[in-house]
């Protein structure tokens, strides 16, 4: 009996970069608000924390992808410091979730040579998922596969003001001069303190804002946004998300 057709999975279908991408014109770090879980539960008639579970299995293959194309570092935006304000139970249930997904994960991350980092307020997040997570920084730490950035309990201004203080701190304590501050020394009281600024932002779901994400880091940053809700964004999807982006012509603010 001939064996039954099955298409193939859509990580086998783009299993290695189209050919039609430059590699040489990669972004060197992209990063994502994932939007949309919620309409995509909906649409279903599901429970909205459907929608996140069916989008934590996207992201993981976006970053198998990353891996497998050749690009170095991945930034999702998972946890917003205004997500609080949601109902209850969807909180408790994204916490959850994280926490669950990294300890499911973390053999598959070591295996996948990847760097975990988590940044945002981590000091507010339950004692059980920051433990995970200061567990899983400092395993994958060593890995030099992709850098693999999870904002958490993350606001972009937040951020700046936090480096702002810090900054003060150390000029009142007479490490250093206030004109001796500059873009470059302010960059190293960034959470993103060593990573390239995104040379890509994704949005899914059509929202035209960038919701306090990377305030500082986005600043030359090409920004691709795509009417697909997150859990449907698959690897054709960001194929299509690079060849916009290698179309782009980057100026960075000169003719
Ligand atoms: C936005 O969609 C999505 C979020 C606030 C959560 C994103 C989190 C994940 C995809 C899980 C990631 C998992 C790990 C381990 C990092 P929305 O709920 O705002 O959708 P809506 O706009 O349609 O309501």
């Amino acid at each position: 009996m001939a064996p039954e057709f099955t298409p193939l999975p859509t990580y086998k279908k783009f299993a290695t970069l189209p050919p039609n991408l430059d590699p040489a014109k990669l972004p060197r770090h992209v990063a994502v608000i994932m939007d949309g879980n919620g309409r995509w539960a909906r649409q279903r008639g599901l429970p909205r924390v459907m929608g996140h579970r069916q989008g934590t299995e996207t992201l993981k293959d976006l970053l198998r992808c990353c891996k497998d194309w050749g690009i170095p570092a991945l930034t999702v935006y998972a946890f917003s410091t205004e997500n609080w304000q949601r109902p209850k139970e969807e909180v408790n249930f994204l916490l959850l979730l994280f926490e669950n997904v990294l300890g499911q994960e973390l053999a598959e991350l070591m295996r996948q040579d990847v760097r975990l980092q988590f940044i945002g307020n981590l000091v507010d997040l339950p004692a059980s998922l920051a433990e995970q997570i200061q567990r899983s920084m400092t395993l994958t730490q060593n890995n030099r596969g992709v850098t693999f950035t999870v904002a958490t309990n993350y606001g972009g201004r937040q951020e700046i003001v936090q480096a702002c203080q810090r900054i003060a701190m150390e000029v009142q304590c007479g490490h250093f001069s206030v004109d001796e501050i500059t873009a470059e020394l302010l960059e190293r009281y960034l959470y993103t303190r060593g990573l390239p600024d995104p040379d890509l932002l994704i949005r899914t779901s059509g929202e035209m804002r960038v919701s306090n994400f990377l305030l500082w880091q986005l600043a030359y940053t090409e920004i691709y946004v795509t009417p697909t809700l997150w859990p449907d964004f698959d690897r054709e999807e960001f194929y299509r998300a690079l060849l916009a982006y290698q179309q782009r012509e980057r100026r960075f603010g000169k003719i």
